[in-house]
């Protein structure tokens, strides 16, 4: 255990938090979220979920790792006996993850280069995804052939493994930390740089104002507030195991509260930037089709790969190098993302049986490799919906109620935690922290699970 690898730096550790909680979730997921969900007044529920979850919840999380210093199922074991399970849960989520998240990054991939001439043409619906997108509209039940590979995303998944395992195989300090310092400036430098522009095209005033205008009847909705937990659990990574494990190879002494505070509040500012810069083009788009900007809202894989294109094709000019820009920040956002979710199943199965670092990622690396095999042909597209749905719905939500109540309630562990975060940082935790995580959020979750489970079912 003394010879665990450890982050350089504290920016490293930062940064490779922030790249594991900003991604596609980010860029694709929220900005929509907000719109259906009230708009402006959708801040409301939000600030409120990151505040009462979201941080504290990752301070707790940075505490485990930190002082128990392994990989999720090993840490939470080692808080409590009964809790190993709960790591092992969440590393059986993430490992989900990961073998459809890397399909999208591919495709991103191929779309990147794509934009070089455009090759999407006018019918961005039916390039690739049509076959996809019109089989979901007329007939949720048909499913694709699973014997054939979607044209042109077997070579970028190759170089989406690739880069990934090399990552984790070149360890934390070489690997994941410099990834990160790579990846992390070049998305924000490269997405800014997209989101000026939008937000200079004509139209995006009126993108803007449906995506602040407030409802605010929105705010009594139970719904909403389902929704504003919803994404900042999935936004900021927790309850994956990700952060457990990210922190567990964190230096003795570091300001851990602050470094949650700092990992929040960046996400979520990239989440407004993205808002903003997708609304921005939302709203050019619907003054270019003489529509209002609510026809033109959407999210996830459409958004992604059928209706940017389409906006990519109508910019006034430098299509081409828009598109690249566009599908390049999609690409850095969610390699930083996929590394994170492989490493946390790459160092469970490393602890649990005492291989060597190269093993447990051949093994645990090589395994989502072949699986995603299956969300990359026809038939897995319609497959990889229903795998996000699920794990959005159920796991999640599920794995964190269980570590909260593990720990605040069973094994009453907060206050211990509670002194370790204390006792080396300037921000100090009170009770409210406490009464954040034994109270509050497993209340909303609880509530989460039973909302999930009625809209389900009926
Ligand atoms: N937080 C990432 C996002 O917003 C998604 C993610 C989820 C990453 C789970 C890793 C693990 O897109
Ligand atoms: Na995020």
């Amino acid at each position: 255990m003394e010879n665990r690898p450890q982050w350089g730096t504290r920016a490293g550790f930062i940064l490779a938090a922030v790249g594991s909680a900003v991604g596609l979730g980010n860029i694709w997921r929220f900005p929509a979220t907000a719109y259906e969900n009230g708009g402006g007044a959708f801040f409301i529920p939000y600030l409120f979920a990151l505040l009462t979850a979201g941080i504290p919840l990752l301070v707790m999380e940075f505490t485990i790792g930190h002082k128990y210093r392994g990989s999720a199922p090993m840490s939470l074991g080692r808080l409590s006996k009964g809790s190993e399970w709960i790591g092992w849960w969440q590393v059986a989520v993430a490992f989900v993850i990961s073998t459809y998240y890397a399909v999208i990054i591919a495709w991103a991939m191929s779309y990147s280069v794509f934009s070089f001439n455009l090759s999407w043409g006018e019918d961005t619906g039916g390039f690739l995804m049509g076959d996809y997108l019109n089989r979901i509209d007329l007939d949720g039940g048909a499913i694709g052939d699973f014997g054939s590979l979607v044209p042109g995303v077997l070579i970028p998944l190759v170089i989406v493994w690739a880069v990934t395992l090399g990552v984790l195989f070149a360890g934390v300090k070489k690997g994941i930390e410099v990834a990160n310092k790579i990846f992390i400036p070049a998305l924000v430098i490269l997405f800014t740089i997209i989101v000026i522009r939008a937000l200079t095209l004509e139209g995006a005033a009126a993108g803007l104002d449906a995506f602040f205008k407030p409802d605010w009847s929105k705010i009594t909705d139970g719904k909403v507030w389902v929704a504003a937990y919803g994404q900042i659990f999935f936004s900021l990574s927790i309850a994956f195991a990700i952060m457990i494990t990210y922190s567990s190879y964190l230096p003795k002494k570091s300001d851990i509260t602050n470094n949650a505070f700092i990992t929040g509040f960046s996400n979520s500012a990239f989440e407004l930037l993205a808002g903003i810069g997708v609304f921005s083009a939302l709203g050019f788009m619907a003054a270019q089709q003489g529509v209002p900007v609510s026809e033109v809202v959407s999210a996830g894989v459409g958004l992604a790969f059928v209706v940017f294109p389409q906006i990519i094709n109508e910019f006034p000019a430098f299509n081409e190098l828009f598109g690249f820009l566009f599908f390049g920040s999609l690409v850095l956002a969610g390699l930083s993302s996929l590394i994170s979710i492989v490493e946390t199943f790459v160092a469970g199965v490393q602890e649990k049986f005492k291989i060597s670092r190269v093993k447990a990622v051949v093994i645990g690396g090589g395994a989502s490799a072949l699986l995603s095999l299956v969300f990359a042909t026809q038939g897995g597209l319609f497959f990889l919906d229903a795998a996000d749905y699920f794990i959005n719905q159920f796991g999640v939500a599920l794995a964190g109620l269980f570590e909260v109540i593990a720990i605040a309630w069973f094994a009453k562990e907060l206050k211990n935690l509670q002194s370790h975060a204390n006792s080396m940082s300037d921000i100090q935790l009170g009770t409210w922290w406490r009464v954040c995580l034994g109270l509050i959020t497993p209340v909303v979750l609880g509530y989460m699970m039973f909302d999930n489970l009625r809209t389900n079912l009926t």
